[in-house]
C-alpha cells in the first residue's frame, strides 16, 4: 500500500465550536481524511495548563468530541482521540524538554501574551506549550499540520526541535509545516463587524454550532447592516461581505446571485435578507446540532470510538517513542 503523508491537528477541549471554527478548521478536515493519514486529538493535556474545573473536564472533552464527528471527522477513516490517552506524548515532551532552551520559549508570542494576561499563573507547563505541541506532533512523525498563522511560531519551533533532535542522536523527525487549504477556507467574522468570530469576544456576535434556532434567528436578525447601498456596484463593508460570505456558504447558488444583484443594484432589503439567511442557516447548523446532541448522549458509543483513536494512536505513538528512546541510549536490556 502506498504510504500517505500524515496529518496531526490538536483540538482544543475548551468553549463550544462555532462557524468560524467549522468554516475554518474542521470542515477542511473532512476531505483531509481521505487523502492523508490524519489524527486528531483533543488536546486535553494542553488545557490544564490554565487549570480547568477538574468537574468540567470529562463534559468538555465529550462534547468537543461529538461536535467533531458532528462536523464531519470520521472517526473510521481519521485516527481521532483525547491526549491522555496517549501517554507517550508526555513521555516524549519529557525527552524533548532537554533540547529546548528557557531563553527561546520565553519569547513565544503567545507566552508573553499569557503572562500579560495571567501574571500569577505563569506555570511551566505554560512556557513549555510549545514543546507539548511539538511531542504532538512529532510523535505521529507528521509532516503536514493544519493550524491558522497564529500557530506558525511554535511549528517552527516544533521543526527545531526535530532537527535538534535528529542532529545530536540521529534521523529520527520529518519536519512538520503548516498546512493550508486556503481555497476552501472562510474567515468568519463576528456578526457585529468587531474581529474574527470567536467565542471569547462578543457571544451574540457568534453562532455555535449548539445554537438553537431561535438563538440563531436572533443572533441573525442583530447583525450589523446600515442604510445599503448608495451607489450602484459598490464594494461591500467587510460587516456586509461577511454575511453574504455567510450567505454564499449556506444557501444556494441562486438565492446568493439574487442578493448580489439586489445589492449591485441598491435594491436591497436587509430584513429580507438576514430571513433567508436565518432560515439557510438553521437548516445548515441544525442537523449537526442534533447530531452532536444525541452523540453526547450516547456515553457508550463515545467510548467506543475513544477507545479504538487511542489503540490506533498509540500503534504509531509506541513505534516513536521506542526509537526516540534506543537512539538517546535510554535502551538497557
Ligand atoms: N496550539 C493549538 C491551538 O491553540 C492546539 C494544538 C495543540 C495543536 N497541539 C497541537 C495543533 C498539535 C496542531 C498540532 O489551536
Amino acid at each position: 500500500m502506498e504510504k500517505k503523508e500524515i496529518v496531526v491537528s490538536g483540538i482544543r477541549s475548551t468553549g463550544h465550536l462555532h462557524l468560524g471554527n467549522y468554516l475554518g478548521a474542521i470542515h477542511n478536515y473532512k476531505q483531509m481524511q481521505d487523502d492523508y493519514d490524519c489524527y486528531f486529538f483533543v488536546a486535553d493535556y494542553h488545557s490544564l495548563t490554565t487549570h480547568p474545573d477538574a468537574k468540567e473536564m470529562k463534559q468538555s472533552v465529550f462534547r468537543v468530541v461529538a461536535e467533531n464527528i458532528a462536523s464531519g471527522i470520521d472517526p473510521e477513516k481519521a485516527c481521532l482521540y483525547v491526549q491522555s490517552d496517549l501517554p507517550e506524548t508526555a513521555e516524549l515532551y519529557l525527552l524533548l524538554n532537554m533540547l529546548a532552551y528557557k531563553g527561546e520559549l520565553e519569547r513565544v508570542p503567545t507566552f508573553k501574551d499569557k503572562v500579560r494576561q495571567h501574571p500569577e499563573n505563569v506555570n511551566a507547563g505554560l512556557l513549555t506549550y510549545p514543546v507539548l505541541m511539538a511531542a504532538d506532533i512529532l510523535i505521529h512523525k507528521a509532516t503536514k499540520v493544519p493550524v491558522g498563522n497564529d500557530q506558525d511560531q511554535h511549528l517552527e519551533m516544533a521543526r527545531n526541535f526535530a532537527n535538534r533532535f535528529n542532529h545530536r542522536y540521529g534521523d529520527l523527525f520529518p519536519e512538520p509545516f503548516p498546512f493550508r487549504q486556503s481555497e476552501t477556507n472562510v474567515r468568519v467574522m463576528g456578526l457585529d463587524g468587531e474581529g474574527k468570530m470567536s467565542k471569547s469576544e462578543n457571544e451574540n456576535a457568534t453562532i455555535f454550532l449548539s445554537d438553537s434556532d431561535d438563538t440563531i434567528l436572533r443572533k441573525i436578525k442583530r447583525a450589523k447592516t446600515d442604510s445599503g447601498p448608495t451607489a450602484p456596484n459598490m464594494d461591500k463593508p467587510d460587516y456586509i461581505q461577511n454575511l453574504f460570505n455567510l450567505l454564499e456558504v449556506v444557501s444556494t447558488p441562486d438565492v446568493f446571485q439574487q442578493f448580489e444583484k439586489d445589492y449591485n443594484e441598491c435594491a436591497i432589503r436587509y430584513g429580507d435578507f438576514k430571513g433567508q439567511l436565518a432560515e439557510d442557516m438553521i437548516k445548515f447548523i441544525s442537523p449537526i446540532r442534533e447530531k452532536a446532541a444525541a452523540l453526547q448522549r450516547d456515553e457508550a458509543q463515545l467510548q467506543k470510538i475513544l477507545n479504538l483513536g487511542a489503540e490506533k494512536a498509540r500503534e504509531s505513538a509506541r513505534k516513536t517513542v521506542e526509537e526516540a528512546r534506543r537512539l538517546i541510549g535510554l535502551n538497557y536490556k
